[in-house]
């Protein structure tokens, strides 16, 4: 009888991910570029903001886009999502800034030239000024002025983007400027809220056509915020029935509304877990404000949750579409804290394609700390600190993580480690890199 073949001894897989696949870092033209003078937020920031709250400068990437690049090149990424300001390509009605677009062109060129994968958003929070006073997307004839915005300038840049991006965050945009109203333009009217909504699905669905005839073989879709929902008393039928209704509103509507034959790809960003509570107060079911919990979270008061990743791919499978993490990231001044972060949603992502989900690729929010909305610079999203004073750049231990994760394309076993608490990340690195030797 033949000896029974050895047995394999018992080793831990490493999280390896499929081949091509795209890493990259995410960030927006109002969010890094600096000083644009023209558009609603500048504005706002103005009239509501005390200086320190300005975006002011920002990163200076306006400048510094090819240092900002280099350094993402040398930790590895092989793409990158960002955006185009349109305040300053129009920054009057009708008339094109040629040499803003000639800046687009020249910042993208570089970008290929050192062999990114570009996804690039045509819209991302900031309308120049002059649309804003004419009621900005509440308006339906922001639809008009947009499609002519993207004609104007797919042509010049179509030659160096692979992935675009119509919108980002519809919902978002309308919760925040009309409901929650605490962003440009602060109008509380569920009414506006509807015409914004009902007017960005329209610009969607116009410019996605619009790129196609220009660009026959484009990938476009859009960057949603999808959140998870969850019934805070488990066993409550109603709660059960709320999750349902919010998840269509806030995940799915967007994609009704437009028809899924006019997104290639589904762009998720995924921050959000929300729990929905019906205590009987009230008439109505509400969201868990998470501070009254005991639920670990950023420094944004954003739940922690990983697992929600899993969720969001394993749900949005079903709509056989490929996907992109379009944004994921951590608001904190604890680095371990971005670690630990990197590696438990990247586990859940790589579990979700194991299980079937088509992801494509994944964009860190942020590259470099950046300007974050109403909340100034105080949050800190980047792989790379920014010391706002110098302008410099200083990776921090989770850009290595992140490069490691990149060399290999997946979570090497060992790397799992560093999961743990109170290590010492960079030790634990160079612990590592002297192993592979
Ligand atoms: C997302 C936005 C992005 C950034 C991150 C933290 O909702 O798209 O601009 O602010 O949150």
């Amino acid at each position: 009888m033949a000896d029974d073949p050895p047995r394999k001894q018992h080793e831990h897989a490493s999280l390896i991910f499929p081949k091509d696949f795209l890493w990259g870092t995410a960030t927006s033209a109002h969010q890094v570029e600096g000083n644009n003078f023209f558009n609603d937020w500048w504005d706002w920031e103005i009239r509501h903001q005390p200086l320190s709250m300005r975006s002011g400068r920002a990163c200076d990437q306006y400048h510094l886009y090819e240092k900002d690049f280099n350094l993402a090149r040398s930790l590895g990424h092989n793409a990158h999502r960002l955006s185009i300001e349109w305040s300053r390509i129009e920054p009057e009605e009708g008339k094109f800034d040629e040499a803003e677009i000639e800046h687009y062109v020249k910042l993208l060129k570089y970008l290929k030239s050192l062999n990114f994968k570009v996804m690039l958003t045509l819209w991302h929070f900031t309308l120049p000024k002059w649309l804003a006073d004419r009621g900005g997307w509440e308006n339906g004839k922001t639809v008009d002025y947009f499609i002519r915005f993207v004609e104007k300038i797919v042509p010049k840049l179509k030659d160096d983007i692979d992935l675009w991006i119509t919108i980002n965050e519809p919902g978002v945009a309308v919760s925040q400027g009309y409901l929650v109203a605490v962003w440009p333009p602060q109008k509380k009217s569920k009414w506006a809220a509807l015409k914004a909504y009902w007017n960005m699905t329209q610009a969607h669905k116009k410019a996605y056509k619009i790129i196609h005839r220009l660009v026959p073989d484009a990938q476009v879709g859009i960057a949603n915020n999808l959140a998870s929902f969850d019934a805070f008393h488990h066993h409550s039928v109603l709660e059960g029935i709320s999750e349902w209704g919010l998840d269509i509103i806030n995940n799915h509507l967007f994609y009704k509304l437009t028809g899924m034959g006019t997104h290639d790809f589904l762009g998720i960003n995924y921050y959000f877990n929300q729990y929905i509570s019906f205590s009987g107060k009230s008439r109505f079911p509400s969201l868990v404000d998470i501070s009254t919990t005991k639920k670990d979270v950023s420094d944004m008061g954003w739940e922690i949750y990983p697992e929600g990743m899993f969720d969001i791919l394993m749900d949005f499978s079903d709509y056989h579409k490929p996907m992109y993490i379009t944004e994921n990231g951590l608001a904190s001044t604890n680095d371990d804290r971005r670690v630990r972060f990197l590696l438990s949603y990247l586990k859940e992502i790589y579990h979700a394609i194991q299980t079937g989900a088509d992801v494509k690729g994944y964009f860190h929010w942020s590259l470099i700390d950046n300007f974050e909305w109403t909340d100034g610079f105080t949050p800190r999203f980047g792989l790379m600190e920014v010391d706002y004073s110098t302008q410099k750049r200083i990776p921090r231990p989770s850009a290595y993580v992140y490069q490691e994760i990149i060399k290999h394309n997946g979570i090497e076993h060992k790397m799992l480690k560093l999961l743990g608490h109170g290590l010492n990340v960079e030790e634990e690195l160079k612990k590592m890199a002297k192993k592979d030797h």
